[in-house]
C-alpha cells in the first residue's frame, strides 16, 4: 500500500508512522510527504528519512480552487492508495475529494463529532469535558467530519493544559493511525 502524507507542521504522528515502517511493523510504502507552506518541521524529517517531499505552497495561488487542483495533480503523481492528513490544517475541495474517493484519512484530537476544527484540544479543554480522545476517519470536504474508522478516549486531568492533554492524546492517535493504516493495508 503506496501512501502519501499531507503535513502543515511538526508531522510527530507522521514520525511515528515512519518508525513503524522502518521498525518492519508497519507494512506500507510512504511514497512522499506534501506540505501546504515552505519550512515545516514534518518536511524536514520527512526529508531526513529520505522520503520524497514536495510543497504546493498556498500563498502562490490566486484562489483556493487553484491550490486545491494542484495539490490534487501533485498527490496523483505518486499514485497513492492513501492519502494521510497527518496535521494537515488545510479543506480540500470536492474534487480532491472525488480523486480519492474514500482514500482520504484523517486524524483529530478529540472525539468527533464534539470538537471540530484547528483548536480541538484546546475547546475540549476550555468545555470543561472529562473524557476527550483520538478519532480517526475518512476526511470529507468539511471541517473534520466524514466516516469515523476508529476512536480512543483520554482522561482530562485537573492539572492538564493543552499540551499536556495533546501530548497524551496524540499517543492513542498514534496507535490509531498505525493500527488503521495496518487494517487498511490488509
Ligand atoms: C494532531 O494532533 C492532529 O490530530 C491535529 O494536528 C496535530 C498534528 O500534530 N489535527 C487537527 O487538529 C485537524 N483538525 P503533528 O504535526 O505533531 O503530527
Amino acid at each position: 500500500m503506496r501512501i502519501v502524507a499531507l503535513v502543515s507542521g511538526s508531522g510527530s504522528n507522521l514520525q511515528a508512522v515512519i518508525d513503524a515502517v522502518e521498525a518492519g511493523e508497519l507494512d506500507i510504502e510512504i511514497a512522499a510527504v506534501g506540505a501546504d507552506r515552505h519550512g515545516t518541521y514534518g518536511i524536514e524529517r520527512s526529508a531526513a528519512a529520505g522520503i520524497d517531499t514536495f510543497v504546493v505552497n498556498f500563498r502562490d495561488y490566486a484562489d483556493r480552487h487553484e491550490w486545491d487542483d494542484a495539490l490534487r495533480d501533485q498527490v496523483a503523481t505518486y499514485e497513492p492508495d492513501i492519502v494521510l492528513s497527518s496535521g494537515f490544517m488545510r479543506i480540500v475541495d470536492e474534487r480532491f475529494i472525488k480523486k480519492f474517493e474514500g482514500r482520504y484519512i484523517n486524524t483529530h484530537p478529540a472525539l468527533l463529532p464534539s470538537f471540530p476544527g484547528a483548536h480541538g484540544v484546546r475547546d475540549a479543554l476550555a468545555y470543561g469535558v472529562k473524557v476527550t480522545g483520538a478519532t480517526v476517519m475518512v476526511a470529507d470536504a468539511g471541517v473534520d467530519t466524514g466516516p469515523i474508522l476508529a476512536q480512543a478516549p483520554v482522561q482530562v486531568l485537573a492539572d492538564d493544559t493543552e499540551a499536556t492533554l495533546h501530548e497524551r492524546i496524540k499517543v492513542e492517535e498514534r496507535r490509531l493511525l498505525i493500527d488503521t493504516l495496518a487494517k487498511l493495508g490488509t
